[in-house]
């Protein structure tokens, strides 16, 4: 099947609309002219809505990782103590990045399938009161779970700690405030809800910590948040050249999204995440994640006895639909479907209709429409 023909339901690159594609082929121009200062400046200011700050911003090439790096170097100098909360597989990325700024990461596991609550998060400072740093992921990738931000920055506030929290699962498809809520430093990449190719990581601040970025602490050539800082004012403030092209796909996006409206986004979102659990759990399916941690964006899945990830793959990619398997301890264990960004309902049905057909196909006794039909009864009800 050719690749245009695939629908992508991975969570992370996701499904990027042709008109963003279509500014990628516009001519490139150079990066410190009037024109793409004027289109920077509104993705930066735009991109400040989705992460609700007012603070500072800052889009540089790279994947998500290059935007981790960036925001731990924000809070982590040597001897730093971050304590990660670990949901998932990215918590390690987290611990690794801290250590390879020379600070000590202390890991808090969630059971699996579960996130922290702010009681939780509270007793785990009281153990580790000498920590400075609070790092988790809103949504780990791997495991789909998610947590409460909002209730995990009031604890990191109340003890006075920065907390840095991982978006790349969950920026454009979930509600972020990070003024509102006191998270310090967020961060994404451009591949996942935000609906544009890879190749841009962003770093957002919050406006109290803006005001109070020691702008000495870990800086590396690339890396430079002083430098960055200024270049985000004015591409003129050249330091490193933005990845044009790419920008201009990102413009395209956030005007979607915003046009869309960010409350309309986070509900599509909701119904697609609770149709894709609920198709799941009609076919005799476990979730990974628990109620009241399952994420909006995408949803792990335990794969059914006697299934294995290779043919299921296989099987899904045949009908036009690719799926992504389990990373790090959950491989060969889970499946996971992407619902985020330009997914929209109807790719929703095509996928859970695939995936009866795969699963019959590999010997898993499902009745063909059971899932699709609860589907349909969900987005029916929210009168889609
Ligand atoms: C939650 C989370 N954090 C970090 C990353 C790393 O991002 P990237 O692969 O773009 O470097 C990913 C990638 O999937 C992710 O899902």
């Amino acid at each position: 099947m050719p690749h245009g023909k695939i629908l992508l339901m991975t969570p992370g690159p996701t499904l990027v609309d042709s008109e963003v594609l279509l500014e990628l082929a516009r001519a490139t121009i150079n990066h410190v002219s009037d024109e793409f200062d004027s289109i920077h400046l509104g993705v930066v200011n735009n991109l400040k809505k989705i992460f609700g700050t007012s603070g500072d911003l800052i889009v540089l090439p790279g994947s998500g990782t290059s935007a981790m790096e960036l925001a731990l170097r924000s809070v982590v100098k040597r001897g730093s103590k971050v304590l990660v909360l670990k949901t998932g597989y990215f918590a390690g990325y987290l611990a690794d990045g801290v250590r390879y700024l020379e600070g000590s990461p202390e890991i808090v596991e969630s059971e699996l399938g579960k996130g922290f609550d702010g009681n939780l998060l509270d007793r785990i400072i009281e153990k580790h009161r000498d920590v400075d740093v609070i790092a988790f992921q809103h949504v780990d990738t791997s495991t789909s779970v998610a947590n409460p931000v909002s209730e995990l920055a009031k604890v990191e506030g109340d003890w006075g700690l920065r907390a840095v929290v991982d978006g790349v699962a969950s920026i454009g498809g979930m509600e972020m405030e990070m003024d509102k809520w006191g998270v310090d430093v967020c961060f994404t990449g451009s591949q996942k809800a935000l609906g544009v190719p890879p190749g841009l990581g962003i770093v957002a601040f919050g406006s109290r910590f803006s005001q109070e970025l020691d702008e000495s602490s870990s800086l590396s050539l690339y890396f430079n948040i002083p430098k960055l800082r200024r270049e985000m004012q004015s591409t003129k403030n050249y330091y490193i050249t933005p990845a044009v092209n790419l920008v201009y796909g990102l413009a395209k996006s956030i005007n979607n999204i915003l046009e869309e409206g960010l409350e309309n986004r986070y509900k599509r979102h909701r119904i697609m995440a609770e149709a894709v659990r609920g198709a799941a759990e009609k076919t005799g399916l476990k979730l990974v994640a628990k109620e009241g941690f399952q994420a909006d964006t995408v949803t792990a899945i335990y794969l059914p006895e006697g299934v294995i990830w290779p043919d299921l793959y296989r099987s899904m990619k045949a009908k036009g639909v690719e799926i992504a398997g389990g990373l790090g301890e959950l491989k060969g264990k889970i499946f996971r479907i992407g619902h985020m960004g330009q997914v929209g309902y109807n790719e929703i049905i095509a996928t859970i209709a695939a995936l009866e057909r795969s699963l019959r196909e590999l010997g898993y006794p499902t009745e063909l429409g059971t899932a699709i039909s609860h589907v349909q009864q969900i987005l029916a009800g929210y009168g889609n």
